[in-house]
This record gives structure tokens, C-alpha cells and sequence, in this order.
């Protein structure tokens, strides 16, 4: 079954708690963590992590769009994030990092910018429990889906399936009712929406709606 990933960049950060809640029922909240160096873009860090992991039951996927990853990456296991992602061009031994967010216990997983290849990093897929491909410029939300990745998918889906991984495969950016059957149908089973989600009247039925489109 699809695993749909609200993402709190499009919510109110005013009220995240109640936010986080809205979408109870999602499998988990995707929080996006930005420096305004790898991205011109500046979101949030460690402490609101700490308090949105006490605030809601769903486990935090924290996707860092942050340089520096191997320093900072670890830090965020231990604010309570179930599942952390570093981008690769942020990071100077993925490796070493994925085995370390994996033995402070949360899941590691590895990101992946629009110009940037699968294919040097196949080896890598057996020490990631998930890949991350965007599908838009990282940096805001409500930017549209670039159809350009879905052949990116596709064969990361395949070099999954060839090496029999079991690690999820997740698009973020542009994801919608009207995209996320592309995604799927190219192979990705864990989905990110922000404007999607937290644009619509009501939250928890969008989560329901995509995850319906997404299992077609
Ligand atoms: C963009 C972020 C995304 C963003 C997606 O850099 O990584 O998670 O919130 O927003 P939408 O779904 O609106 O494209
Ligand atoms: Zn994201």
C-alpha cells in the first residue's frame, strides 16, 4: 500500500502542533529541514523537531536540504525523527552517515536532486531504507512536478527490484490527484504532499484521496 507523507513547509508554522494532528491517519509527516545554503530557503532545525516529535504520534520523516549533512544528520535521530534524509550532494561520506543514522535507530534514507544520476550511487541502495528522488528544484513548496524524473523512477525501481531491496522509494515536489499516478505507476511507493495536502479544505481526506489514487 502507498505510504503518504504530508509535508508541514505548506502549514501553518504558527500552529504546527495542530497541524501535525490534522493529518493523523498519514503514515508519516514529512518535515522539511532547509539552511538557505544548500537552498535558498530557510525553514527550521533541531529544537522544533524535538517538540514536534512530542506533539504527534505520527513518526517525523525529516528530509535535511542542508549542507553539512554528516554533522548535523545524526542530531536529528536523536530529536526523534523515525526516518532521516540527507541529500547526497550534501554529504561527504554517505556510507559512513547511512550506517550511522541506522545505529542510532531510525531509518536512513538518501535524497537525490533532479541533476543528479542513480546510476554512480547503485551500490549504495543495500545500506539506504529508502531513495528519495524530487521531482521539482528543492527549496519551496507548491512548485510543479517535473515529468522529466519519471524516467528516473522507473529505473531506480528496476536496479531495486534487480538487487531484491526491499527499501522504499519516495518522490517529493509537485505531487498531486493529478501526478501521483504517474509517480506510482513509475515505481515510487512513498509519496510526499505538501500544497496538496495542507491546501486543501480538509487535510486527513486529501491524505485518503492520494493514497486511493496512488493504490488505483
Ligand atoms: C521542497 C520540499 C517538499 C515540499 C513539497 O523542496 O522538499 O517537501 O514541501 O511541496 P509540494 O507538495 O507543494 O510540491
Ligand atoms: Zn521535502
Amino acid at each position: 500500500m502507498a505510504q503518504i507523507n504530508p509535508s508541514i513547509l505548506s502549514a501553518d508554522f504558527a500552529r504546527l502542533a495542530e497541524e501535525a494532528r490534522a493529518v493523523e491517519g498519514a503514515d508519516w509527516l514529512h518535515v522539511d529541514v532547509m539552511d538557505n545554503h544548500f537552498v535558498p530557503n530557510l525553514t527550521l532545525g533541531v529544537p522544533i523537531v524535538e517538540s514536534l516529535s512530542r506533539a504527534t504520534a505520527t513518526p517525523l520523516d525529516c528530509h535535511l536540504m542542508i549542507e553539512d549533512a554528516d554533522r548535523w544528520a545524526p542530531q536529528y535521530v536523536e530529536a526523534g525523527a523515525g526516518s532521516v534524509t540527507f541529500h547526497v550532494e550534501a554529504a561527504a561520506a554517505p556510507v559512513r552517515l547511512a550506517r550511522e543514522i541506522r545505529a542510532k535507530g531510525a531509518r536512513a534514507s538518501m535524497a537525490l536532486k533532479p541533476a543528479t544520476p542513480i546510476e554512480p550511487y547503485e551500490d549504495l541502495l543495500p545500506e539506504l531504507d529508502m531513495l528519495l528522488i524530487m521531482t521539482v528544484e528543492p527549496g519551496f513548496g507548491g512548485q510543479s512536478f517535473l515529468d522529466i524524473m519519471l524516467p528516473k523512477i522507473r529505473r531506480t525501481r528496476e536496479l531495486i527490484s534487480r538487487h531484491g531491496l526491499e527499501l522504499w522509494l519516495q518522490v517529493d515536489g509537485g505531487v498531486s490527484e493529478s501526478t501521483i499516478e504517474r509517480c506510482a505507476d513509475a515505481g515510487a511507493d512513498v509519496f510526499v504532499a505538501g500544497s496538496a495536502v495542507y491546501g486543501a479544505k480538509d487535510p486527513a481526506a486529501a491524505v485518503r484521496a492520494l493514497r486511493a489514487k496512488a493504490d488505483g
